[in-house]
């Protein structure tokens, strides 16, 4: 398999997006039908490995195993045979989960095994094991799959899933954490196929409007100081997002042994969320990566999610982002940024500080349907500002910041094809308390997408738009006078 991009395999990159108008350019998407959550995230030997929910067969959430996908950049992948797909081991569909890199061989496979773990759906969601001794290209199941039984049927709820496995160096031990109907286990083990429950944490805290999916959990360091560390867990919550459907929250905290049991405790009041926006669902991190929290989402809603007008395929990843914890007037909160990685696609300039004017369309081409814009702005004495992208049917998305009551916003009201959905045509709000003087942000669009970064990070915003027509108009809007600092739109492409 060749790993590295060359031009054949971008032509036909190019080809596909022409005939398939809302498929992205710089975004993973399936070559076909349904796909879902990322999962059994791992980099090794120089690999990124993006597994996720996939449906081979159709373009809606039906019989699903794990697809594979690798990279050597975080921005080319190559999609290749699915890593894990149900057989007759009458053990069911192959759910969401992760994988990591044995390098002591505490499994037994042998040292640096890449070793998956995934819920599986039969009889009763159950969580099992695959490994892989060729760099991920062929996994075996492990032949006493369960690993974790769902026992007590009474008692247990069929949602028991999405096992993330990291492992804790304080403790030496593997721990895996599990969602489990409305709270998150926490499970240990030596040797990662036995596993004892530890403890429980979620019940009464944090948002619970639905169904907690998807764990990932992450020790961070504040503001880059290697002596003040949180264990930070991202939880996926189905319905009860901030703007509706589902949505990833997260909690800050400390991981400590409590009477022989590893246990999460955090004093965190108030809900938070890695996404304001509709679009970002069960991200999780790339496992083996040194000192840095890379995630990648899924880019849509289960709200939705079978009903967007794509063809072929349905289902975009989010681009890659860096999770840090910053301390914010006082608060410890999760920043996201785009992956580094992304900088080496970010192409020549369409438009300018020079282009800049205000309260009227700028014509700056179709490119900006696949493209980076940057602006920076003082916006003393405003109610309301931002940016509208658009095309000449005057379907527009409008994203900006209201200052009197304090909230950004990505206005998707007007964006194009929006009847599959009543509910879709919104404005959704990401709320800050904070009354800005200056504003921020990094918007990446690619065909049916935004990804807007406010105030380096602070809050993001994801929604997919379906216009019917490129985008090639910008426009700053506020009412009333505003400084420019910075202004550009950038091309992106895969070439
Ligand atoms: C989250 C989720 C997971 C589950 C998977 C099934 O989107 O519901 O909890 O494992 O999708 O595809």
């Amino acid at each position: 398999m060749i790993l590295v991009a060359n031009k054949e395999q971008n032509m036909k990159k190019q080809e596909i997006t022409s005939i398939e108008k809302y498929r992205p350019v710089y975004h993973y998407t399936p070559k076909k039908n349904w796909m879902n959550d990322p999962n059994g995230m791992v980099y090794y030997d120089g690999e990124y490995h993006l597994c996720y929910q996939h449906d081979s067969n159709d373009i809606i959430f039906s019989d699903m195993s794990w697809g594979h996908a690798i990279s050597t950049d975080l921005v080319q992948w190559e999609e290749c045979a699915k890593a894990i797909v149900p057989d007759n081991d009458g053990l069911g569909m192959i759910f969401s989960g992760s994988a990591v890199v044995d390098k002591n061989n505490c499994a037994g496979f042998g040292v640096n095994t890449l070793v998956a773990f995934y819920t599986s759906t039969k009889p009763r969601q159950q969580q099992s094991m695959a490994y892989s001794i060729d760099r991920g290209r062929t996994w075996i199941k492990y032949i006493e799959n369960p690993i974790i039984k769902n026992e007590e049927w009474d008692s247990i709820p069929d949602d028991f899933r999405d096992p993330k496995v990291i492992w804790h160096k304080d403790s030496q031990k593997w721990i895996m954490s599990l969602a489990v109907k409305d709270h998150i286990e926490f499970w240990s083990s030596c040797n990662l196929k036995d596993w004892t429950k530890d403890s429980e944490f979620g019940q009464g805290v944090g948002s619970h409007g639905g169904v907690w999916e998807c764990p990932d959990f992450i020790e961070l360091s504040v503001d880059n100081d290697q002596t003040n560390k949180k264990w930070v867990l991202l939880v996926s919550i189905n319905p009860g997002g901030p703007n509706g459907g589902s949505a990833t929250q997260y909690f800050v905290g400390e991981f400590k042994d409590v009477d022989g049991q590893m246990t999460y405790i955090s004093s965190q009041k108030d809900e938070k969320w890695i996404d304001y926006g509709t679009d970002n669902y069960a991200g999780v991190t790339w496992s083996n990566v040194e000192n840095k929290a890379i995630a990648i989402g899924w880019m849509s809603n289960w709200d939705y999610a079978d009903k967007v007008p794509t063809n072929n395929w349905r289902g975009a990843m989010t681009i890659p982002r860096e999770l840090e914890l910053k301390n914010i007037e006082g608060e410890i909160s999760i920043t996201s940024k785009p992956a580094f990685a992304l900088k080496q696609i970010i192409g020549a300039a369409i438009a300018t500080i020079d282009d800049a004017s205000i309260n009227s369309n700028i014509n700056v081409g179709e490119e900006l349907s696949s493209s980076r814009i940057k602006v920076k702005m003082d916006i003393c004495d405003i109610k309301d500002v931002g940016i509208e992208i658009g095309n000449s049917k005057g379907e527009h998305v409008k994203i900006g910041y209201n200052k009197l009551d304090t909230y950004f916003y990505v206005d998707r009201s007007n964006s194009g094809e929006n009847s599959f959905k009543s509910g879709f045509a919104k404005l959704h709000k990401a709320k800050t308390n904070r009354n800005l003087e200056s504003l921020d942000m990094e918007i990446f669009i690619d065909k049916s997408s935004v990804e807007v970064f406010f105030n380096n990070g602070e809050r993001v915003m994801t929604e997919i738009i379906f216009p019917t027509e490129d985008f090639n108009m910008v426009k700053i809007f506020c009412d009333n006078k505003i400084e420019i600092r910075e202004f550009d739109i950038k091309r992106i492409s895969l070439i």
